[in-house]
């Protein structure tokens, strides 16, 4: 017997943190075995080499670092928390909640490669993560999708207008904005379940969309 694995995904800033909190506490209510973890483990030694890529000690562009090399970096720090902190809690039937997985690494890495290596690139990750590492694919992700302009608009508010506290990737919004195409063509080729979190060119209310999300695990 196994648990189930939800995956809260989406771009910088759309609010993975928040959303993922209050599903692990609404199951939780409800009288569910829940444990929340968040990807990179910032807290563990296992994220060296994701911190080292992301301050820009590899370069200060994320294309400094191909799509496979920081893949890897971002998977070993999933395999370690997997094997030290959650994964007998997961084998025992348990119900985790990630804040990002191996599908940022879909995201986040895929807009490093021309569209037509997408597909290559997809299938080694996966491979990679959930066969070679074992860790466990997820059962559902959910993928909130914020526009660009507005998660930009987030970030600055939570930075305080101090751009110098963004890392590579929020720095540079190209990138972003392949990152949001690649989160697109994941989202539609993998079976992800796509939540809506702007309207208006604004951020829908945190209450609304973690109302969507829990009709979505209903
Ligand atoms: N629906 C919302 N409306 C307005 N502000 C929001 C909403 N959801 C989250 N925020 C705010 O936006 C910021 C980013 O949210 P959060 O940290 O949850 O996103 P994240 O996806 O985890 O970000 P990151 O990718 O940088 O880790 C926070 O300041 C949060 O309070
Ligand atoms: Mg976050």
């Amino acid at each position: 017997m196994s648990g189930k694995l939800i995956v809260i995904e989406g771009l910088d800033g759309s609010g993975k943190a928040t959303q993922a909190g209050l599903l692990a506490g609404w199951l939780e209510q409800a009288g569910e075995k829940v444990r929340k973890v968040s990807f990179p483990d910032y807290e563990s030694d296992s994220s060296a080499l994701v911190k080292m890529y992301l301050a820009g000690e590899f370069g200060s562009d994320p294309g400094d670092v191909n799509a496979y090399a920081a893949s890897s970096f971002y998977a070993v720090d999933r395999y370690a928390s997997f094997k030290k902190d959650w994964g007998a809690f997961y084998r025992d039937g348990g119900i985790v909640i990630a804040d990002r997985y191996a599908t940022s690494n879909a995201i986040h890495q895929c807009s490093k490669l021309p569209r037509e290596q997408w597909d290559a690139y997809l299938d080694w990750l996966f491979h990679f993560e959930y066969q070679l590492l074992g860790i466990p694919a997820p059962d559902l992700v959910i993928y909130l999708q914020v526009q660009p302009e507005v998660s930009q608009k987030l970030m600055s508010a939570r930075y305080h207008g101090d751009e110098s506290r963004k890392d590579i990737h929020e720095h540079n919004l190209d990138y972003m904005n392949r990152s949001r195409q690649a989160a697109e063509y994941c989202a539609a080729k993998l079976g992800w379940r796509t939540v809506h979190c702007t309207a208006g060119g604004a951020m829908r209310t945190v209450e609304d969309i973690q109302s969507e999300i829990q009709s979505l695990i209903r």
